[in-house]
């Protein structure tokens, strides 16, 4: 294909030029200016001239932002400037405490201004664009150390990939997802069988940190940019960059700030409290800053917080109302947790009827009792809490609640004890459980988990299938799901045939799953996805766990990096249980979980030195394609680059890809031909 024509190379500069413009009048003005037809058109001719032209193909390319491969594990990147966190402020006596230390600070008469804007309720990023491009995206991490998302970044439709600036800019800001979008995402995933998520906050961190790009593309994820914090010492004022950001660079900032005096400050706190209901995103309170960046120098940093900017936190709506009864949860591990049922009173724009009492030491603490008046608090969560009890309004008859010593569920006489809390500032908190694993409630919910699209991701098997199938003794544990047939699960009331089909299935799909899903889907203590997959790869088969000697076993799981005394301790107690291993035995002998593939490299193999491109359409799933090669040495590329000894060509591989590897010598081969070179090292 040769060189590419200045000409096209510029045509290509005007074409993303323009349409990142469009997507910025899109989804950040939501006032766009053109047809949805006329924008497909320019973007097609985009397609066509990437086509042309791969080598005009980067990750940057309004293109691409369907998300590109998957990545294979955290990678951890410490930034050139510390992420610091913001002081907290709750009153205005904390304000003016805030503004002595500013005062003091300056010099008599360098009068500051103030910056207040929405304190945005999400996960902290840092954005890098250099040259004009999307660099490098972080997370906060511990503020030094955050974690590569880069290519998540990208996939985000309100973040270009290129801005007309060149010069070198870092950028800071959250990513959230808007509350409409969150409603939207949540029916969707309760139709999936997941749970909602809890507030727009959780569910954007966790999907900014997906592994897989494509997936994080589905998500309504936004990024709102609230501080540059290199490259904008061409401006004198934090407010004189957002502007900048917004109008020269086309990046989404909140566009909330005002400037204002300090005598101004409570006014203007106030307003954005007033306002924040309908801003599109959760705000959780106000953050003023010292407009000037020379000010700012001045002021300097404490060892945790800026000393030239307060976070003012809002109280969190709150309501009264009456505790009805109070109900006892057991949930996948036998803990008991107290809910009580409420009047229906209004709170926050939504009606609620159900507070959570977190557990007994709470319960105890605010002695909560039924027929309490109580005022209820909802801090971004679904569920509101309990704050407190109005001991005046309390009827004489009313008697403290206390956990029961019996499971509400099975009756089994239940067991309290410390345990330490997952925040360990707070104390070790006691938990009551229900000590009988075959308790239903406990039984269902592990089920329920074990199904999650995390885990062995069963389709169709929501909550209330997983309840009739324990409640009708169908399913006693999770290896039982795996004999289930689709007569009897169609005799089950409210079933017809084609959705019991359609769950047996699913489940039969689900022996498929690779070891690490398996082993998360059970639920073993302290050991999560990431965890769950160290193990896996560790082991590789199932067999090979079980057969490990104790002290095999610790000397393993010990040697996984970053598991600590903890973690190895629970998987020595879960895998020596004698009732979780005739479990493990039984789902063994029913073939579930495929052996994990190593994702790391092998040093050694037929393979090494051999790079990889793998494209288009293949029999099997992309990634495990790239485990095989990693496990015999193979190298993988993402494009087809001068090194790149193979192009594995799928059905449907792309011209381009193709023209790549021709340029460089690059050998085409078909998926049989991949087979063959894996086998014949095997
Ligand atoms: S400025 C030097 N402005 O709140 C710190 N932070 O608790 C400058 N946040 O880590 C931070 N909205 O992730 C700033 N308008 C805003 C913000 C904001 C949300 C987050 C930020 C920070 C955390 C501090």
């Amino acid at each position: 294909m040769g060189m590419t024509a200045a000409s096209d190379k510029k045509r290509h500069e005007e074409l993303v030029f323009e349409i990142e413009a469009h997507n910025y009048r899109y989804y950040v003005l939501d006032a766009p200016v053109v047809s949805d037809r006329d924008f497909d058109k320019l973007l097609t001719e985009l397609k066509k001239l990437e086509a042309a032209h791969p080598e005009l193909v980067t990750p940057h390319s309004p293109t691409q932002r369907v998300g590109g491969e998957v990545r294979e594990g955290a990678v951890k990147v410490t930034r050139a400037v510390r992420m610091f966190s913001l002081d907290n402020a709750y009153s205005e006596e904390d304000l003016n405490e805030f503004l002595r230390r500013v005062k003091d600070g300056l010099s008599e008469n360098d009068t500051p201004m103030f910056s207040v804007e929405p304190k945005l309720d999400g996960a902290s990023v840092e954005v890098i664009y250099d040259g004009g491009r999307l660099v490098q995206a972080t997370t906060r991490g511990d503020g030094e150390t955050g974690e590569d998302i880069t290519h998540n970044l990208l996939t985000l439709k309100n973040v270009p990939g290129s801005i007309p600036h060149k010069a070198k800019l870092t950028l800071r800001g959250e990513i959230v997802i808007y509350r409409k979008d969150l409603d939207t995402l949540n029916d969707e995933r309760e139709k999936e069988g997941l749970e909602r998520f809890a507030n727009p906050r959780n569910a954007a961190a966790g999907a900014i940190r997906m592994l897989d790009p494509k997936e994080v593309a589905k998500r309504p994820l936004r990024a709102v940019f609230y501080q540059a914090v290199e490259g904008a010492a061409m401006h004198r004022s934090h407010t004189e960059t957002l502007k900048w950001l917004a109008e020269a660079c086309h990046l989404p900032t909140h566009m909330k700030e005002t400037l204002c005096t300090a005598d101004q400050l409570a006014a203007a706190i106030h307003a954005i409290d007033e306002a924040r209901r309908h801003y599109p995103f959760e705000t959780d309170g106000a953050v003023v800053k010292v407009d000037s960046y020379k000010q700012q120098d001045i002021l300097g940093f404490t060892s945790k917080f800026p000393k030239w900017a307060v976070a003012y936190k809002f109280q969190a709506e709150r309501a009264s109302t009456t505790v009805l009864s109070i109900d006892v949860q057991v949930g996948r591990t036998g803990a008991l947790t107290p809910i009580a049922n409420l009047t229906p009173v209004e709170l926050s724009g939504t009606v609620v009827s159900r507070a959570s009492l977190h557990n007994a030491d709470q319960v105890k603490e605010l002695d909560v009792r039924i027929g309490d008046e109580v005022l209820i608090e909802k801090a971004g969560e679904i569920i509101p809490q309990v704050i407190s009890v109005n001991l005046a309004a309390r009827k004489k008859t009313s008697v403290p609640f206390d956990m029961p010593s019996a499971c509400p569920v099975c009756g089994t006489k239940t067991e309290s004890r410390l345990r330490e809390a997952d925040k360990p500032e707070l104390g070790a908190e006691s938990v009551t459980r229900c000590p009988n694993r075959g308790c239903p409630a406990q039984v269902k919910a592990k089920i329920y988990y074990f199904a999650r699209r995390f885990a062995m991701d069963i389709d169709h098997l929501g909550e209330s299938l997983v309840e009739q199938l324990v409640e009708s003794k169908l399913v006693t544990d999770v290896a039982d799901l795996y004999a289930l047939n689709a007569d009897a699960v169609e005799a089950l009331p409210r079933m017809g045939k084609k959705s019991a089909e359609n769950v047996v299935t699913s489940i039969a799909k689900s022996k498929e799953r690779t070891l690490d899903r398996l082993l998360c889907g059970l639920g073993i203590p302290q050991i999560g996805q990431i965890a769950a997959k160290q193990v896996a790869e560790e082991a590789e088969t199932l067999d090979a766990l079980l057969q490990w000697s104790p002290e095999e076993l610790r000397e393993r799981v010990g040697g996984i990096h970053g598991f600590g005394p903890k973690m190895v301790e629970s998987v020595l107690l879960y895998l020596a249980d004698s009732d979780e291993r005739r479990l493990l035995e039984k789902l063994k002998a029913l073939h579930v979980g495929r052996p994990q593939v190593k994702v790391r490299a092998a040093s050694s193999g037929p393979l090494v030195g051999k790079s990889f491109c793998v494209t288009g359409v293949l029999s099997q799933k992309r990634e495990d394609v790239h485990a095989l090669l990693r496990a015999q040495g193979g190298e993988i590329h993402d494009s087809v680059k001068k090194t790149t000894s193979y192009l594995v060509a799928g059905e449907k591989t792309g011209k381009s890809k193709l023209d790549q590897a021709k340029k460089f010598g690059t050998q085409v081969i078909t998926e049989t031909e991949m087979n063959a070179l894996l086998s014949s090292g095997a």
